[in-house]
């Protein structure tokens, strides 16, 4: 089971989200196909940080359905408002749980899952079209430095959407 190598808010995660910004920049540079860039996106931050899970779900409708990913399999559709997932589309805002058991509602894809960050991507008219979603086996695993890095991966998927 992959665990994150360093920890929240920590002088080497800030270093690691520094040491791969070039190389996500250039990632999204080269390429403009959308699936294309959240297939390499998740790929990258896995390389990196060895979370558990790191994924895409993108608005269908009225669900989330599953998009380019890194870890084991999970759902494939979530509700609007639903788990954590549904709740950051819904109240359109990062969302970050310390301890998922102690979310209501949350969907439990993985048993290996103790904590997940979901950060929101907008389409180019600031709509909602997608969340980022990231499991870690380890509990209380995100901070500020992963709201601030993440947010600012996503914003540079925007162009992207149709
Ligand atoms: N835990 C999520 C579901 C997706 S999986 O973690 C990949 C949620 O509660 O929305």
């Amino acid at each position: 089971m992959p665990i994150a190598t360093t920890t929240k808010n920590s002088p080497e995660r800030v270093a690691a989200y520094d040491a791969l910004g070039p190389q996500m920049r250039e990632l999204l540079a080269e390429e403009r196909d959308l699936i294309a860039a959240m297939a390499n996106f998740s790929a990258l931050l896995h390389d990196t940080f060895g979370w558990h899970w790191i994924g895409f779900y993108r608005v269908a409708g009225a669900e989330l359905v599953l998009g380019p990913f890194q870890g084991p399999v999970a759902c494939s559709r979530i509700g609007f408002g639903k788990g954590v997932c549904g709740s950051a589309w819904k109240e359109e805002r990062t969302m970050v749980v310390p301890d998922v058991e102690k979310f209501p509602g949350h969907i439990a894809c993985s048993p290996h899952s103790r904590s997940e960050i979901v950060v929101p991507i907008r389409d180019r008219d600031g709509r909602i079209a997608a969340v980022l979603d990231i499991d870690s086996a380890v509990p209380d695993d995100f901070g500020t430095v992963d709201v601030h890095a993440l947010e600012e991966m996503c914003e540079s998927l925007q162009p992207l959407f149709e």
